[in-house]
């Protein structure tokens, strides 16, 4: 086999087993559209449930009058915390794994209160005050 013939061979190999784990991750924080009342982000529902009923851990909230998306984190007490998905080091849109934000940029991470834990940003995410009335979460967005 000549190196080309390999090469070409084992990057579309690799790019085929990846896709399937790329896909189902970008599946996981697909956004939830919420609706505007007052200065409150409602979220529907079943936000915080996956198709099967089980609870998930986060949801990404979004909005076309938020230039970038709010994670909303359950916790441990049954409360949630919501952070605004922008990067305060130089604004980029930040991105969730597990339990964490991490910037792509410049490597900033945050923990889901939104207080950072690595720079080199070095002020914590705009955090915004839940609650959660007959079963239905809403996101105070008052400044
Ligand atoms: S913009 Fe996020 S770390 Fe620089």
């Amino acid at each position: 086999m000549h190196r080309r013939t390999f090469f070409r061979t084992t990057c579309l190999a690799c790019a085929a087993l990846s896709m399937p784990a790329l896909l189902s991750s970008c599946a996981g924080i697909q956004p939830i559209a919420g609706t505007l009342e007052g200065e409150e982000l409602v979220l529907p529902p079943d936000a915080f449930s996956t198709p099967d009923g089980k609870p998930k851990r986060y949801v990404v909230a979004s909005h076309p009058q938020l230039k970038q998306p709010i994670a909303v984190f359950a916790n441990s007490t049954g409360g949630y915390h919501a952070v605004l998905m922008r990067c305060t080091h130089k604004g980029v849109e930040l991105r969730i794994t597990g339990d964490r934000l991490e910037c792509s940029a410049h490597g900033s991470t945050f923990d889901n209160t939104g207080a950072v834990l690595e720079g080199p940003a070095s002020d914590p995410l705009r955090s915004f005050p839940v609650h959660e009335r007959d079963g239905v979460i809403r996101i105070s967005l008052k400044a």
